[in-house]
């Protein structure tokens, strides 16, 4: 995903040749920052049309990730000028191709559809062709539209940012997420262990069921103090944190000699407190990791064995997303507030078309 400034619905509907009659198409659309069970509304908009090396997705379903809340409320890396459309991944079938070559090849093919600037909460998205990949008919639509943001982190970050060792911990907060439990999972498979951090203790026992090494709880004491307990004198020398603030602290704080520490989210927007002596003396290190700034810098051939290897991750179980409910697009304000729920369970989906 590459970061573009901003997003705006006359970018996305693009009114098509005027000679035409003007086709609507129905869309979530937030005209203020906020809440998005209080400002997203269905709206009837122009239907796009894809421009040079694009190609439109009439879209299937979209997961409602933190990312896409986090750009509604005007919290996100991407920051588009309302009014907008949000929706960064999901799973649709490519109508059309604008002018060039390579869109054409996939018109007609169900997708993964990544939409770096948001839109697709909306029954057709525009998004250039090379975003646009195909996926195996024998993945269902629900794994197909949470396929890119989530598996892709969880493969980025353990096997290649981190190359966590087997036999090592890694520390994990948040671990309840969606994300966490695909992480908790390929531990399993890739033989490190995870120790998992949750809010609630009653989240502990479904990690511990998935296969988790330990899980604490930070409403139970102090998160490093129950660290060391669980990985003895020397902390982890692996740690993910997507919360920042006390919870990111405290991750930072468990940290061993030469410990790193990922940070890839920012859920409650307060700082990470890191001492800098921990910096010097103990060699821990803090760095961030976004997706799109990734996966820009990998190649083609590279990119396209990222996407075979989560395909297989995803056949075997390893990288599945827990689906929970989902909503038709009709019904978006419903779903943001099911999705903003604690302790909700499986990832919420928007069906959007004939599949609402
Ligand atoms: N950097 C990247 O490129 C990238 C890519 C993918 C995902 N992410 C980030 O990864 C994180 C997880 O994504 P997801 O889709 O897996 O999320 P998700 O399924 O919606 O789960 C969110 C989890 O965060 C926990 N949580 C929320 N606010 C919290 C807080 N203030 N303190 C402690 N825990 C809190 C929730 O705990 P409860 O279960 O207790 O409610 C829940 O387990 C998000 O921050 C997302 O933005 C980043």
């Amino acid at each position: 995903m590459s970061v573009r400034p901003s997003v705006k619905v006359p970018r996305h509907t693009r009114t098509p040749q005027s000679n035409r009659k003007r086709i609507d198409m129905k869309a979530a659309v937030f005209s203020k920052f906020g809440d998005p069970a209080e400002v997203l509304e269905v709206r009837e908009v122009p239907t796009p049309e894809p421009g040079p090396g694009e190609v439109r997705v009439r879209m299937i379903a979209s997961p409602i990730n933190p990312s896409d809340t986090m750009f509604v409320e005007g919290r996100y890396g991407v920051r588009p000028t309302p009014p907008a459309v949000p929706g960064f991944e999901g799973v649709g079938v490519v109508d059309k191709a604008g002018p060039g070559l390579m869109g054409r090849f996939v018109v007609g093919k169900r997708v993964v559809a990544i939409n770096n600037k948001g839109g697709n909460w909306a029954e057709y998205a525009v998004i250039p062709w090379k975003q646009a990949r195909p996926v195996a008919a024998d993945i269902p639509d629900d794994q197909a539209a949470t396929f890119f943001v989530n598996p892709m982190t969880a493969v980025a970050l353990t096997r290649h940012v981190l190359a966590v060792p087997k036999g090592e911990w890694l520390l994990i907060s948040a671990a309840g997420s969606t994300l966490g439990k695909m992480i908790v999972r390929l531990g399993r498979r890739d033989g490190f262990k995870t120790l998992c951090v949750v809010r609630r203790s009653e989240a502990k026992q479904e990690l511990i069921d998935l296969g988790a090494d330990a899980v604490v709880s930070s409403s139970e004491g102090p998160v490093p103090e129950q660290v060391r307990r669980i990985t003895g004198g020397d902390g982890p020398r692996y740690a993910l944190d997507p919360i920042g603030g006390e919870a990111g602290t405290a991750v930072f704080r468990s940290l061993g000699k030469g410990g790193r520490l990922v940070v890839y989210g920012s859920l409650t927007d307060e700082p990470i407190a890191v001492d800098p002596r921990s910096l010097i003396t103990s060699r821990t290190s803090v760095e961030g990791f976004w997706l799109g700034y990734w996966m820009a810098e990998r190649s083609i051939p590279k990119a396209l064995m990222l996407f075979r290897e989560v395909a297989t991750l995803i056949r075997e179980g390893v990288l599945s997303a827990d689906v929970g409910k989902s909503y038709p697009l009709e019904r978006v304000g419903e779903a943001a507030r099911e999705a903003a729920a604690v302790g909700r369970g499986g990832k919420v989906l928007l069906k959007i078309g004939a599949g609402g």
